[in-house]
């Protein structure tokens, strides 16, 4: 069944259905993509530790789809401590609480207007969201109106929906609000999964 997974929240277009498949697939998420050689703890812990970005120990980050919180750890271990999570999903939230690594959880939709304060986040990070059936490139607005300014946005999007879904149209039309830092070469986001698709990480300066 575990294989079956990616499939199922991927392909899901009912958002009500994508929270239920969270919510049954929670407890065995870590494991799974630890199973299948998750990218994105060790993209996200090399792209601090090559200082692409210069971001304070002390800096107020917000992990948006922050699901159990397995990309948000790799942040709390380098000592990030002032880490917020938002989901839409209670129970993925529920692991990311167990975890003890965020000062608070905010269960919310990031396809609509959150209730987060403008202009407050240091560094953003969203992995694993911007993708089919789960959240849309209208979240990137609402991703750079939390962010301050000069602050920095490291977003994973997948290569299949980038055009189709209209992030790429959402980007330029906001490029005035930015400035691309760093663009990754296309990787396979679970590398032993073999219909993992293939992402893109960028990172954004808000202007
Ligand atoms: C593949 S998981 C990625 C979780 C985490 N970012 C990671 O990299 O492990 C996708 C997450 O997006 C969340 N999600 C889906 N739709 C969402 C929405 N509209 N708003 C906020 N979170 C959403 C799911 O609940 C799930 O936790």
């Amino acid at each position: 069944m575990a294989k079956k997974w990616l499939k199922i929240v991927y392909t899901e277009k009912n958002p009500a259905k994508l929270k239920l498949h969270y919510k049954s697939w929670a407890k065995e998420y870590d494991k799974d993509l630890t199973d299948w050689g998750y990218a994105y703890p060790k993209r996200l812990k090399d792209i601090i530790l090559s200082k692409k970005i210069k971001i304070s120990k002390k800096a107020n980050i917000l992990d948006a789809g922050c699901g159990t919180g397995l990309v948000a750890e790799e942040l709390s271990k380098l000592d990030y401590k002032n880490l917020t999570g938002l989901d839409n999903s209670k129970e993925m939230l529920e692991l990311a609480k167990s975890k003890k690594i965020f000062k608070k959880l905010v269960c919310q939709s990031l396809n609509k207007k959150t209730t987060l304060k403008s202009n407050q986040f240091d560094l953003i990070i969203c992995t694993g969201v911007l993708t089919a059936g789960h959240v849309g490139p209208g979240a990137i607005k609402e991703l750079l109106r939390v962010t301050k300014k000069n602050g920095y946005l490291i977003l994973s999007i997948s290569e299949t929906i980038f055009k189709k879904l209209g992030f790429d149209t959402e980007l330029a039309n906001r490029s005035n609000e930015y400035t691309p830092l760093y663009i990754s070469r296309p990787f396979l986001a679970l590398p032993r999964h073999n219909s993992s698709a293939k992402n893109k990480i960028y990172i954004l300066r808000k202007s």
